[in-house]
């Protein structure tokens, strides 16, 4: 006969990697803001887990202080409400070190949900699942209401083949619906809102596609350098820091289709099915569709290596062969020490027909352009022609736009939030499925392939505060046409 459990409690989020900087920056500013807006289940307890021997009231200093020393808004009071639910257990994954003191804590926190967030360096995450199995802490959930969750970081390998293993161990512990690969893209609001933009309006929709959209352009731009993360990125690059989530992620959103309901996976159906359709290149028409670039400065940033040959900047010509978008480039691009910080997806429409209207003199007929503003100017920009008040038929160029920030009473929320309450909550829409990072790791593989071959041409050095190196424009322009972006708002933060 089973034993009798008393009633699921209160879930509890189990972060691996509590004395990281992801802890500190970003899941607990994020926790704490839920909880000051009540979002939090009642009751939501947060066990930091790492290396070194602490005490609770030790964890909840560090963070504390971490959170003034970014600037938080803090608010005493709640934080110590907010604090009494933190607490500290020691554990060691990388040696392969028991998980003793977290399953005791656990077992005192009595039955309830677990979220566990493996915020630790990649290589650690086979040691990190290993470790949780030989603690009884995966596997199935114990009972309807006591779930077992996996949060799990990117860089989610570095290949098909490693993300593949990846998965297989993951899977090995924890099942498909019980995983949240998170890309943080995807908790912006701006991210979320091309769903919206394109699903909860029809007039967009008898655009969007081959017979009037002439191409799509996706620009992800940073103004700053790699920073602390020299080690990390140099083995990494901006194909597979920022391509191989983020961007592509941006443009399975942009040209999937309408999925039959918003759930996990109805939509990820769809993004995978995108994804699936995108043009893999051949080895030789990689060089013809992929610029890369590498700032000024890069090979002396701490943690690069003094000859490295990694991209900080990637523009890629991409094709979806299907029947919505066959023969419509998107231009997408990317990088660090650029001009300014600025994500914003272009869909440029084709000019009408025939002109009929008098243009200032010099000037060529612009075609209409939908620009949806990801960060910081987050929006949306509709360009079309207006008449020139006073001026016969003579015709120029407008902006319609709109401003989230004009109707918000503040920042919009950090992503994490809503991805915690997701995971929380155990709707997985806006985390990645197995087969969406594989399919993704598949249309990446060719061009770092290229692009790390021992003959493939140095990336061409830029200026910081530039666009990218020279060869980004030529390789639009041999195509007739410019990079444009239509986001003028000042930068007001991460988000
Ligand atoms: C991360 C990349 O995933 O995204 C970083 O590893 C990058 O290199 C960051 O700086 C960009 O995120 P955001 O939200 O600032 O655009």
């Amino acid at each position: 006969m089973n034993p009798v459990r008393s009633r699921p409690g209160p879930p509890t989020i189990v972060i691996f990697g509590a004395s990281g900087s992801l802890t500190s920056r970003k899941l607990i500013p994020a926790l704490f803001s839920l909880h000051r807006k009540g979002r939090l289940p009642a009751g939501t307890r947060v066990l930091g887990c790492a290396r070194q021997e602490l005490g609770d009231d030790r964890f909840r200093d560090l963070l504390e202080a971490a959170l003034r020393e970014d600037g938080v808004p803090f608010d005493a009071g709640a934080w110590r409400e907010f604090a009494r639910g933190l607490r500290y257990a020691p554990g060691d994954v990388s040696s392969g070190g028991s998980l003793a003191a977290v399953k005791r804590s656990l077992d005192e926190a009595g039955p309830g949900g677990r979220l566990y967030y493996l915020a630790l360096a990649p290589w650690l995450y086979d040691k990190a699942l290993g470790a949780l199995r030989d603690a009884g802490l995966a596997g199935p959930p114990p009972g309807e209401e006591e779930w077992r969750r996996l949060v799990i970081e990117k860089p989610f390998g570095d290949d098909l083949e490693s993300a593949r293993v990846l998965n297989r161990i993951m899977l090995q512990a924890f099942g498909e619906s019980q995983v949240f690969r998170i890309d943080h893209y995807l908790g912006k609001e701006t991210v979320q809102n091309i769903l919206v933009f394109r699903f909860a309006n029809i007039m967009f929709e008898p655009l969007w596609n081959r017979n009037l959209i002439d191409h799509v352009q996706i620009t992800v731009a940073e103004s700053g350098p790699v920073g602390h993360r020299g080690a990390y990125y140099d083995g990494a690059g901006v194909l597979r820091d920022m391509f191989q989530n983020h961007l592509l992620q941006l443009l399975s959103l942009v040209a999937m289709e309408a999925p039959t309901r918003f759930e996990a996976d109805a939509v990820r159906n769809e993004k995978v099915k995108l994804l699936d359709a995108v043009r893999r290149l051949a080895d030789q028409d990689v060089p013809r569709h992929l610029v890369c670039g590498q700032y000024e400065g890069y090979r002396a940033e701490a943690g690069v290596r003094k000859d490295s040959r990694t991209p900080t900047f990637a523009a890629v010509k991409l094709f979806v062969d299907n029947w919505r978008w066959q023969g419509v480039p998107f231009y997408v691009r990317s990088g660090k020490g650029m001009e300014r910080r600025v994500s914003e997806i272009v869909i440029q429409l084709l000019a009408p027909p025939h002109n009929l209207m008098k243009l200032p003199s010099g000037e060529a007929p612009e075609a209409n352009r939908v620009s949806l503003g990801i960060q910081p100017d987050e929006g949306v920009h509709i360009r079309f022609q207006t008449k020139v008040p006073d001026a016969g038929m003579q015709v120029r160029s407008s902006v319609l736009a709109f401003h989230f920030g004009d109707q918000a009473a503040g920042p919009p929320p950090d992503a994490y939030e809503r991805l915690l309450l997701d995971a929380l909550a155990g709707d997985a829409t806006l985390f990645m499925r197995q087969d969406e990072i594989e399919t993704a790791w598949s249309l990446i593989d060719p061009l770092t392939r290229f692009q790390e071959a021992r003959e493939a041409p140095a990336p061409q050095p830029y200026p910081v505060g530039s666009w990218g190196p020279a060869e980004a424009d030529g390789f639009i322009a041999r195509d007739g046409r410019a990079w444009v972006l239509e986001s003028t708002r000042p930068d007001h933060g991460a988000t």
